[in-house]
């Protein structure tokens, strides 16, 4: 087995991506803007991202945040504090505190580390400000670099934002006096399911004008059919097209774990089922992370880390993941 191929050009999306542009074209003229893309998950919604902060580069600093899925365990404002550091290694510290101007001690919230700068306060101290004070720090830092240069601020998966970060986004929405500042959000549309925040929190997002939502639609079969061509370097035959296109669902991510299958191209070998094709991409897992998931799978739909360390054989760091980069 190989491992799964990527595509190597986005296939479809350029009225997404069109959006995309006319929304950064609106706020380059100094009104903000934001935009919200949806999708199911693999539908190919970091991959439209991916190909709009490249475009965007060019002529504005592009920050991105993401969410991360741990539960109550999530600090707050964690997709700031990827968004700030980046604009701090961007900018420099010190322009960033001037950016932030006279509140500035309230910025330690989103980024311990500057509390070591002499004339700071601690976070402590900073917290107890209250978070309208923070919010609108925010709000003049990013108003502040923007006059320099259009900022563009990605957040992906806010479907796994803390309820802080969804605050701060929505004051910024609402809140910005002007600037040229576009934001761009992502969400998982099959994660928000009912009694989940963002079932109000979108709909109430959209109500400002400043806002333009929408989810990104499945891939017809032409455009399966061209997505595999790209990934085998030559056409697929039609039988195997028909076949992936049934399995895929028209679901990018699905297209390439499909294509990634050995003999494809002789239509002999296709997973008859999705378990068919979950399996292959087990298969393709070293031996080590295979004998991780059968221990999971014996323990049923969640299994505590303790309980899971207790009967696996190897060293505890094994079981560890690896260590997020920054
Ligand atoms: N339009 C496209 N053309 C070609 N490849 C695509 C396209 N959309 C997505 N892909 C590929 O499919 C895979 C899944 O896409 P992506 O990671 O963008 O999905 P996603 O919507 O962000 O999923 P998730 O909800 O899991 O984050 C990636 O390898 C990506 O490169
Ligand atoms: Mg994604």
């Amino acid at each position: 087995m190989k491992s799964p191929a990527a595509s190597p050009s986005m296939i479809g999306r350029e009225p997404d991506l069109e959006t995309l542009r006319e929304q950064l074209a609106e706020s380059s003229e100094g009104s903000p803007r934001a935009v919200v893309v949806g999708g199911e998950a693999g539908i190919g919604k970091t991959r439209l991202l991916d190909e709009f902060r490249a475009e965007a580069s060019r002529s504005a600093l592009v920050l991105t945040g993401r969410s991360v899925d741990l539960g109550a365990d999530g600090a707050p404002y964690a997709p700031f504090t990827g968004i700030l550091r980046q604009l701090a290694d961007d900018i420099g510290i010190g322009a960033l505190l001037d950016a932030a101007g006279p509140s500035r001690s309230a910025l330690t919230v989103l980024l311990p580390e500057l509390s070591s700068i002499e004339g700071l306060d601690s976070p402590g101290t900073a917290a107890r400000t209250g978070v309208e004070r923070l919010y609108e720090l925010v709000a003049v830092l990013f108003e502040n670099v923007s006059r320099e240069r259009q900022l563009v601020i990605i957040i992906e998966d806010i479907h796994w934002a803390d309820a802080a970060t969804l605050e701060l986004v929505r004051f910024l929405i609402r809140m910005l006096a002007g600037g040229k500042i576009l934001i761009v959000l992502s969400y998982r549309s099959d994660e928000v399911l009912r009694g989940h925040p963002l079932r109000s929190y979108l709909p109430e997002l959209e109500r400002t004008r400043r806002v333009v939502r929408w989810e990104l639609g499945r891939l017809d079969r032409a455009q399966v059919a061209t997505q595999s061509e790209q990934i085998l370097g030559c056409p697929a035959d039609a039988a195997t097209v028909d076949r992936v296109y049934q399995l895929s669902e028209g679901v990018p991510f699905f297209v390439e774990e499909l294509i990634g299958i050995d003999h494809l191209g002789t239509g002999d070998d296709l997973p008859e089922t999705l378990r068919e094709l979950l399996l292959a991409r087990y298969e393709r897992l070293s031996e080590p992370t295979q004998h991780v998931l059968r221990l999971i799978s014996a323990g049923g739909g969640c299994v505590d880390h303790e309980v899971l360390a207790a009967v696996f054989t190897g060293t505890p760091e094994e079981l560890e993941p690896p260590r997020a980069k920054r």
